[in-house]
């Protein structure tokens, strides 16, 4: 066996978690084609080979314009429990024993579905997940950062009613022109109600999103935050503090944040320390789960097997399990 074939046999036997994972993003072409059907919601698509041609973007907002379209065939109850526990499968192929997704509420709302039947939905296949499969999970409810903060006060407070089931909200959608300091004071209410924060930020923002993040929204962790090695000062910060940055490789490629794999600069932010990981983002999209994330990653970085298991020791470090699981799982990785 070679040192490649080596990595990517422990990437696939190891434990591993993932925690930048939107659920919408997991809608794969043939349930969405199955979706349209059953709820008989068009799509601009007439065949699945057709969905799957359409996946060219060319940045952020040419990946969300398809995002939101797609997510239009989820209207029942029955359709986000079937997206999620489609997306638990997968979790469990991958061997991901714990996974921390997000949801976007306010793009389905806006469609006149309730919110009870968005989060029982996919409360109940996490629910049967960590019972059928032991796969554990927390759910992390985004705001769409290109709406105003009125709309997302209003989701606020309807996730309010859900606070068993909800730890944490985070800030997804069009990063550029949607800063961080627009959010002040949700983020301000949102955590006076307890929740836990986390933001996209420096995916293909500047670093100041990146700061303000820290600074203004308190975040726990920064999603994606590739853009941060443009400043000296905030690479400091960040290695000192240990913040948590869940890079998703497959989708810089696909949003052409890098140009090709090779290029990507994941093994820089390693080798500065940072506390880095790898996750899978919106897959159906991307064109590819957590493993393949990783092993396509290692290759293109010339990873070293200890590389790897850096960054699968940060995601369980950097989840919101309790520190005894999290030590649990760790020792059992070495
Ligand atoms: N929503 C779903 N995927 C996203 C991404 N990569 N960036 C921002 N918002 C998103
Ligand atoms: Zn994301």
């Amino acid at each position: 066996m070679n040192s490649f074939d080596g990595i990517t046999e422990f990437i696939k036997k190891t434990p591993k978690t993932e925690l930048h994972l939107h659920i919408e993003g997991s809608l794969e072409p043939e349930l969405m084609f199955k979706l349209s059907k059953r709820n008989k919601v068009e799509i601009p698509f007439r065949s699945v080979e057709e969905i799957k041609s359409a996946y060219n973007f060319t940045n952020l907002d040419s990946f969300l314009k398809i995002y939101y379209a797609g997510s239009n065939v989820l209207i029942n109850e029955e359709d986000f429990f079937d997206l999620t526990w489609e997306y638990i499968l997968r979790c469990k192929e991958n061997n991901i024993v714990h996974t921390e997704i997000f949801f976007d509420p306010q793009s389905h709302l806006v469609r006149g579905i309730s919110f009870d039947k968005i989060i029982n939905g996919i409360d109940k296949a996490l629910i049967k997940a960590e019972k059928e499969l032991k796969i554990t999970s927390k759910i992390i409810m985004c705001f769409l950062r290109h709406l105003d903060e009125d709309s997302c006060f209003d989701v606020l407070k309807q996730a309010c009613n859900y606070k068993d089931k909800i730890i944490g909200v985070g800030l997804d959608s069009s990063e550029k022109g949607n800063p961080p300091k627009k959010f002040k004071s949700l983020f301000e209410k949102a955590i006076q109600e307890g929740f836990i924060t986390v933001a996209h930020a420096g995916e293909e923002g500047p670093p100041e999103y990146i700061w303000d993040s820290l600074n203004l929204l308190k975040v726990k962790r920064i999603d994606h935050g590739v853009q941060c090695l443009k400043d000296e000062k905030l690479i400091n910060k960040l290695k000192q503090d240990q913040i948590p940055l869940t890079v998703c490789p497959l989708s810089n490629i696909k949003l052409c944040v890098f140009n090709k794999l090779e290029n990507h600069n994941l093994k820089k932010m390693l080798d500065k320390g940072l506390r880095v990981m790898v996750n899978s983002d919106d897959p159906a999209y991307f064109g590819g789960y957590l493993n393949k994330n990783l092993i396509d990653t290692s290759k293109a970085l010339n990873l070293e097997l200890n590389d790897v298991k850096i960054l699968i020791e940060n995601s369980f470090k950097s989840s919101f399990l309790d520190e005894k699981t999290k030590n649990e799982w760790l020792n059992k990785i070495n």
